[in-house]
Formats: C-alpha cells, sequence, structure tokens
C-alpha cells in the first residue's frame, strides 16, 4: 500500500512542519559543495507556498550530537534556500524554543521558516516524545521529505507524526517509485552495478538484489575482496580479509539462483595512495605485491558495457574505482558515459556513485538519482524505514 502525500490531503491555508535532508556537505569555510539535497526538497516546499500554507521547516546537518555547536548551524541552508526560492527563508535561532515560537507564529500564509538543527535537541535522536510534542505543537500538518533520514527513528522524522496527520512530500514519493518499483516490477534484463570500498557495507543490498537480477556487475574496492576469495593474489589492494567467505557464499548464492555475477579481468594499480602516483593497468590474475588496485581496467569496462547495453533495468550502487583520483576515475566514467546512451530505466543509489555522476555532469541522463546513502541501502535491502512507516497509508 502507498504512503499518503500532500496531495491526498488539505494543507490549504494551514502551517505545516516539513521534514527535510538538508545534511548537505560544506568545506571549511562553510561553503556548500554540493547543494542536491536541497535542490530535491523544492518541489515540496513550492507545492506548499503555492497552496498558501505557512511552512515550517526542519532539518539535521551533520551530528552535534545534543548540542548546540554553531559549526552545525542551518544558516548556509537557509542562505541556499532564500536563494533557489526567491523568497526570504527566515532561520529561528532554536529549534522549538522562544525564537521558533515567535518566528512560526508570526509568519503570514506563503511564508517560510527554518528551525535551526533539529539535532541540536538532545531528544531528537532518542526519538523523546516531549520533543515531538513541542514540534508538532507549532504546526497542523506534517510532511516527511527527508528520504535520506527516513531510516532514522527520531523525533522529527517519526515521533511527530504521532501527534499530527502525518504525509509524505514529493521526494519521498519520487524516492518510493524509483527504488521501490523500479526494482519490484523491474523489466528484464536487470543488471545491478555494485562497487565502494567494502562487501560488509552492501551486503544487504546485494543479497536481496541477487533474487531480482539477471546479471551482477563488481567494481570498486570490494572486488579484491572477492578476487582473494577466488584464490587470485590481490597486492597490496585493499580486501576485507574476514569477509572472504561471505565473498564466496554470495558468488554461490548467485550461481544457485541463476544470476551472472562478473568480476573485473583486468584492473589500473597505483604504487602509493596518491593522485600522481605510477600506474599501470593488469590482468587481476596478475596483480604483484607493492601495488594497490584502485580502478577496474579497460578490458573491464568493455565487458561492462556490453552487459550495460543489453539492459532494461539497471541499479548502480557505489563507484567502481577511486573516482576522487582522476587517473582512476576513468572506469567509474566510462560506465557513467555508456549508461548515459543506454535506453532503460536507470536508478542511482547511495551517495557515492550520484557524487561521481554529478562531477561529470551527467546526472540529467538517469531516471533517478537517489538523495539517500545509508537510506537508500536499507530500502533496496528490504528493510522498512521508520519514517516511511510512521506516515499514513493511501
Ligand atoms: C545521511 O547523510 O545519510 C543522512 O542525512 C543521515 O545522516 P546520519 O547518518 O547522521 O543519521
Amino acid at each position: 500500500m502507498g504512503k499518503k502525500t500532500v496531495k491526498d490531503i488539505d494543507v490549504k491555508n494551514k502551517k505545516v512542519l516539513v521534514r527535510c535532508d538538508f545534511n548537505v556537505p560544506y568545506d571549511e569555510n562553510r561553503v556548500i559543495t554540493d547543494n542536491r539535497r536541497i535542490v530535491a526538497a523544492l518541489p515540496t516546499i513550492k507545492y506548499l507556498i503555492e497552496n498558501n500554507c505557512k511552512v515550517i521547516l526542519c532539518s539535521h546537518l551533520g551530528r552535534p550530537k545534543g548540542e548546540v555547536k554553531p559549526e552545525f548551524s542551518l544558516d548556509i541552508v537557509a542562505k541556499e534556500l532564500s536563494k533557489l526560492l526567491g523568497q526570504e527563508v527566515k532561520l529561528a535561532s532554536d529549534v522549538v524554543g522562544e525564537s521558533a515560537h515567535k518566528l512560526t507564529s508570526e509568519m503570514k500564509e506563503g511564508e517560510v521558516v527554518l528551525l535551526e538543527n533539529v539535532r541540536f535537541e538532545a531528544g531528537e535522536e532518542k526519538n523523546d516524545p516531549e520533543l515531538s510534542k513541542k514540534l508538532a505543537e507549532m504546526a497542523e500538518v506534517y510532511v516527511n521529505d527527508a528520504f535520506g533520514t527516513a531510516h532514522r527513528a527520531h523525533s522529527s522524522t517519526t515521533g511527530v507524526a504521532d501527534y499530527l496527520p502525518a504525509v509524505s512530500g514529493f521526494l519521498i514519493e519520487k524516492e518510493l517509485e524509483f527504488l521501490g518499483n523500479a526494482i519490484q516490477n523491474a523489466q528484464k534484463p536487470f543488471v545491478a552495478i555494485i562497487g565502494g570500498k567494502k562487501v560488509s557495507d552492501k551486503i544487504g543490498p546485494i543479497e536481496n538484489l541477487l533474487t531480482k537480477v539477471d546479471t551482477v556487475l563488481i567494481g570498486g574496492a570490494m572486488a579484491y575482496t572477492f578476487l582473494k576469495a577466488m584464490g587470485y593474489n590481490v597486492g597490496d589492494s585493499f580486501c576485507e580479509e574476514d569477509k572472504l567467505d561471505l565473498a564466496n557464499e554470495i558468488m554461490e548464492k548467485a550461481k544457485n539462483n541463476g544470476v551472472k555475477l562478473l568480476l573485473p579481468v583486468d584492473t589500473k594499480i597505483g604504487k602509493e595512495f596518491d593522485p600522481n602516483t605510477e600506474s599501470k593497468i593488469v590482468k587481476c590474475t596478475e596483480i604483484p605485491d607493492g601495488w594497490e588496485g584502485f580502478d577496474i581496467g579497460d578490458e573491464t569496462i568493455k565487458l561492462y558495457s556490453e552487459e550495460l547495453r543489453k539492459a532494461k533495468t539497471i541499479i548502480w550502487m557505489g563507484p567502481l574505482g577511486l573516482f576522487e583520483f582522476d587517473q582512476f576515475a576513468i572506469g567509474t566514467n566510462s560506465i557513467a558515459k555508456v549508461l548515459a546512451d543506454v535506453d532503460a530505466v536507470k536508478v542511482v543509489g547511495g551517495g557515492d556513485s550520484a557524487a561521481a555522476i554529478e562531477k561529470i555532469g551527467l546526472s540529467n541522463k538517469f531516471t533517478h538519482i537517489s538523495t539517500g546513502g545509508s537510506a537508500s541501502l536499507e530500502f533496496i535491502e528490504g528493510k522498512k524505514l521508520p519514517g516511511i512507516e510512521a506516515l499514513q497509508d493511501k
């Protein structure tokens, strides 16, 4: 059963509390380096403004752990949001205190107030009913659009739903549609690209996907754990020694389920963890000691591209190499470029692959890029997310 959205209830002229995930990265000068999560919240905020709502936004930023720490202030988000909306977003200097009450009680229809970092309140991560009640008292309706935080059972993501009519925003609706529907009812052939550093981080989603996909393409540092599990020398490559059995179990499960699981056949290795380190491409069966694998090689790119060109549904989780260093970004970038031209439903889950695609400017070539990191992985794993469960059913 689907969840109700802002369109399924009457929000006109109401005071609406919207939980967003404005947990965006920023640099040492407190300049936001990636505003995608703020942009992704705009459709819901604009809809509420158009419906003459008094829009009260709340979010966390980082992990201040229940203390007021100015370096985690949402002031940078208020500024960015004001720019994107083309109207002032007032920032309360607290979450449920004097400032929040003053601003939210004085606001007019169509205005937007952002509460200060909800994790400045010790009750937030404890899902404290007192805090939930105080948040709820400020509004008449609760909208959750914080997909990236939907795996957390906190006051502002679940607790508040006990005290107000609770529905989803358009971002959560979209995430559920693409991460849920696209996977449950995938058109075949269905191919999963799974990269990133650790097998252990992706084990849940991999196990679930092995019951659904036709092909799995493995890349990123986790590939070396698989290669080692098969008995190959991986030199000084990152390897989860305690996950070799797990890697073997995954390969066995793929075989039993009739899933084609491909590992890299060649790899770009480097001498050191340095952007300018000496590098070369070798077969995965011939990685010398003293060298570390940082990317897939040309043969692997070719092999994986052939599989992807046949696909009708593709899910991509995790970069295929150390894309932060240009000379080891070739695998990830090449696969992203191939995907850009493939006519298929293309969904990206997990924060790092999204960042890689954004970096080369191909985001608009994908059907959906999730704003959730861990939340998207847990959802793909098939887990129920508390922030979604708390919302009203359709
Ligand atoms: C994220 O970036 O994954 C979400 O905003 C959740 O943040 P958290 O891991 O600090 O709860």
